[in-house]
């Protein structure tokens, strides 16, 4: 019998990437979204990627707590992945009430689900954001958190505290955390990317966007951070060796391969790569010149983030692989493919 996976947010950007890569490990997938940041686009790039026309999609809203129990009462999922949130770190700084709402209690209401039907593995989407503004560099995932710089980094920091003391108190449930550095890219199909509405907030979004005409210029937002080129430096990750985590977390779940029963990771490169380092890799790669200016700094930017990633590779036995060239490359092909080009 194959195990099933419930992807919630499941058509958004990284958990439609999440999906093909469980599909393809032969796993079942119930993708469930409430659409709110998203239409159907990913989710029939999934289908088309794989073959499957089969996929079940709910639309969903996991703060719905009824709705949210019937899916878990209707079906039978071993492991729950969950993607479902609100993400814009502007937003949550004018929005706060919003943000907490929204991402608690859905994540609340999928635990409360999950533990009332037998499932006992629940993978949470964290985000380096957790660390706030680092005292040491690479952040292991023993490193302190501090504050949160935002409501939405905020919310990635309460709901591990959700599951790691969910999981301390109903011994039937077991999680992992997975701290994403900073997923870039698309699928090499080019049937499935990242789909910002309006402006995007994202470097790389706002990168293709303006190399294929839709923006005018891309503002770096600073070059006089204390780094080697002035610009901010990250820990950019291909999203299809993200996806591909997940994986890889998913089956030391269900085969009871965790050490503990609540677990992190960071999921990074471990290599930093500045913003212009970035940008003159994706000239680079994709034989074109971008139009830049150099702008103030972003309020609530880190100079610099990138993970130390042996935990993942050790433990998890998942390293990221593919080059910043095909990264940056897949995410031109995207672009041009949603351009119709
Ligand atoms: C942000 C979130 C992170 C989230 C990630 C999703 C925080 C503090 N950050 O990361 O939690 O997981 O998005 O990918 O919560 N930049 C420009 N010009 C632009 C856009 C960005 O120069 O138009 C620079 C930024 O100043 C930054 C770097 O590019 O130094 C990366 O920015 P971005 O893609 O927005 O990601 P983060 O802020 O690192």
């Amino acid at each position: 019998m194959k195990k099933c996976v419930l992807v919630s947010g499941g058509a958004g950007f990284i958990g439609s990437h999440v999906t093909v890569e469980l599909i393809e490990a032969g796993y079942d997938v119930v993708v469930a979204d409430n659409m709110s940041n998203c239409d159907l686009t990913c989710f029939e790039g999934v289908k088309k990627i794989t073959g499957r026309d089969d996929i079940p999609f709910v639309k969903l809203n996991f703060c719905d707590p009824v709705a949210t129990d019937i899916l878990f009462a209707t079906r039978k999922i071993d492991a729950v992945i969950h993607f479902a949130g609100f993400k814009a770190v502007g937003e949550s700084v004018a929005e706060p009430l919003k943000y907490y709402r929204n991402n608690l209690d859905s994540f609340m209401n999928v635990i409360d689900s999950a533990r009332a039907h037998g499932c006992r593995n629940i993978l949470f989407s964290s985000s380096a954001t957790v660390y706030g503004d680092p005292d040491e560099l690479p952040v292991t995932e023993s490193t302190p958190r501090k504050e949160a710089t935002s409501p939405y980094g905020n919310t990635k920091q309460m709901c591990e505290d959700i599951l790691r003391d969910s999981v301390k108190s109903y011994p039937q449930l077991r999680g992992i955390a997975l701290r994403y550095f900073n997923p870039i890219g698309a699928h090499p199909s080019a049937l499935i990317g990242e789909l910002p509405r309006g402006v995007p907030n994202n470097l790389v979004p706002f990168i293709t966007q303006t190399a294929i005409g839709k923006r005018e210029c891309l503002s770096v937002f600073g070059d006089d951070y204390p780094t080697p080129d002035g610009t901010c430096q990250r820990d950019f990750i291909d999203i299809v060796d993200l996806a591909q985590a997940h994986v890889f977390a998913v089956r030391r779940m269900l085969e009871d391969g965790m050490k503990k029963d609540y677990e992190i990771y960071n999921i990074g490169t471990g290599k930093p790569l500045s913003v212009m380092e970035l940008i003159k890799g994706f000239e680079k790669a994709n034989g074109l010149k971008l139009n830049y200016r150099i702008a103030a700094r972003r309020a609530g930017d880190v100079p610099a983030i990138w993970a130390d990633p042996t935990l993942a590779n050790t433990e998890l036995g998942w390293k990221a692989c593919r080059s910043l060239e095909d990264t940056l490359a897949s995410a031109w092909a995207w672009e041009k493919h949603l351009a119709g080009q």
